[in-house]
This record gives C-alpha cells, structure tokens and sequence, in this order.
C-alpha cells in the first residue's frame, strides 16, 4: 500500500552536525520456524528517514517495528528488498556516500554494565573507539550535563532509579554523536510523570543534536510530541499504512500536548491504529 497523506519539507539539522537518510526499499522479513508456519513479521515496507528529522513509528504490537529496527541496525539481513544510507550535506567529506552510518540504539532495558561507574558506562563505547582517557572523560560528562546528570559520574547504576538509568542510556547513545539514533520504546518501563520529563528532555535534545532519529513507541502523545513524521504501521505483517507530517512548532513542551493541533494529529493516528489493534487483536487471538 502507498504511504498515505504527506510529509511536510522536514526543518534542516540546526547544528549542521552530520545526517543520514535511510531508505527502505519494499523491504521483507520472515522468521523461519522449526514447527509450523514461518512468521513473516515484515511485508513489502518502503519508507524513507529524511536526515536531521525525528521519525517516529507506530503500530500494534507484534506488528514489526524492533524488527524494522534491527534491520536497519543491520543486526538482522531482509529476506527482501534493501536499505541505502545516503550521507547528508554536512557529513564527513572522506565518507563514501553510501557507506553505513554511525548508529547508537537506545532499547528499553538499561542495559547498563553494572560493575561500571554511570561516567564510565557512559564513555564506554569511546573507549572501545581507542579514545583516550582524558578527552572520553570529558565528552562523557558533557553528555550526563546535557541529561541533567552532572554530580552523579562517580555513582553505579544500582544506586539510581529507573528515569535517571534511562538518562544514562540516552547520554551513552549521544556521546558517539551518531549519525543515526534507533530509539525503541525508550522509556516504555518508566512511570508516567519520569516519562513526561524525558520525552521533554529529549524533544530539546533532538532539536539541538541535529542526528536523523527514528524513535519506535507504543504512545501516540510521544510521537506527536518528539517527531517530524510519523510512520502508522499495519497490523502484522506490517506494512506502512499512512506517513503523517507532524507541523507543531518547535521547541514543544507539555503545553504543545494543549495545541488543537495537537489534539487532530492525536484523533487521526488515534483513529488508523485503532483498527490496526483490532485486526491484531483479531488475528493473533484467534491463533492464527
Ligand atoms: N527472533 C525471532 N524469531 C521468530 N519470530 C520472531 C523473532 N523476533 C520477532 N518475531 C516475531 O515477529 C513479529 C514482529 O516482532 P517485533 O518484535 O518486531 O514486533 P514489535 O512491533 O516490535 O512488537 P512490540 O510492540 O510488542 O514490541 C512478532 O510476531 C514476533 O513474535
Ligand atoms: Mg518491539
């Protein structure tokens, strides 16, 4: 199916920091399975991430988008169809145009290493990178600054709670200044008032990065509040049922969420998901 309505000319990156598109060309997955029938999880997605944009994705449960994830991660090969990253304007000028971008991911479970102190879970990824001591230190207290988690570097995870382990999780996926941000359900465990706090801080910190982001959530509210398009997915096997462009000025905040605007963005992909949860409801309740 076409993607449906159109997205708005997406705002430029703000930093001129480097940005990637992401094309997914009529991309395809099936799970094989050793009794019974293969799952095919994803069918025949074509979408586009347009750089220096927040994309976020919405569908049903079950109906793909880790999976869309992973294989943009490259952490899991389409049966069909391809992906192309293309290098925006401001990338490096040795980078192949279509070579793979740098990406950090952001999953749901901290993931922390918890024999590391927050400062050196956060620098890890540049320590892996060769970088020395000295100026990891310093990239990754900047990060916790910018997540409003300076004074705690010298803290282990176990003594912060779940909002402030989720904050290191973003800071550690910021320090790599990536290219491209894979953000699934990142704040899906959290209760809803740390939630309202991190999806402000984030939509700040998106609006500065100047990163191509593609941000997967089960809230309607978090996608109109952080994204530029939003991608509607269909109930498995998913497929992309309408591209929304989100036209909220920005920076947006909780007061955003009081816009009419914001309100008919809400009824619209209320009103497409909720006949995609009802066929998912349909059909992975019946045992099919
Ligand atoms: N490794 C796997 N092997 C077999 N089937 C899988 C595997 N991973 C996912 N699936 C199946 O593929 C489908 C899509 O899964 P996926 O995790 O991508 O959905 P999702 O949209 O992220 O769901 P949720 O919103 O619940 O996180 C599901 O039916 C799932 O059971
Ligand atoms: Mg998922």
């Amino acid at each position: 199916m076409p993607p449906v309505g159109t997205a708005a000319a997406v705002p430029a990156a703000s930093t001129g920091a480097v940005a990637t598109t992401v094309a997914v060309e009529q991309v395809g997955l099936v799970f094989p399975s050793r009794s019974g029938e293969p799952t095919v999880a994803l069918a025949d997605v074509s979408c586009h991430f347009a750089p220096g944009a927040v994309t976020a994705i919405i569908g049903p449960s079950g109906c793909g988008k880790s999976t869309l994830l992973q294989i943009i991660r490259g952490f899991l090969a389409p049966t069909h169809g391809r992906l192309r990253f293309v290098a925006g304007p401001g990338d490096a000028p040795h980078k192949a145009p279509h070579s793979t971008p740098h990406m950090t991911t952001v999953w749901q479970a901290f993931n922390l290493f918890p024999w590391r102190t927050i400062l050196d879970n956060v620098a890890f990824g540049l320590e892996v990178a060769g970088v020395g001591r000295a100026e990891r230190e310093a990239r990754a207290r900047a990060a916790l600054a910018k997540v409003d988690l300076a004074g705690f570097e010298r803290k282990y995870p176990r003594q912060l709670s779940g909002g402030m382990r989720q904050r290191v999780g973003l800071a550690r996926a910021l320090v790599m200044e990536p290219e491209l941000l894979l953000l699934d359900e990142p704040f899906g465990a959290l209760d809803a008032q740390t939630r309202l706090v991190l999806q402000e801080q984030l939509a700040a910190l998106v609006e500065t990065s100047g990163t191509t982001a593609i941000l997967v959530t089960h809230s309607i509210e978090e996608a109109v509040l952080l994204a530029d398009t939003i991608l509607v997915m269909t109930a498995r096997p998913g497929r992309i049922a309408a591209e929304i462009a989100v036209d909220l000025p920005r920076p947006r905040s909780m007061a955003t969420t009081r816009d009419p605007r914001f309100a008919a963005l809400f009824d619209h992909i209320y009103g497409l998901l909720r006949q995609e949860v009802i066929r998912a409801m349909a059909t992975e309740g019946g045992g099919a």
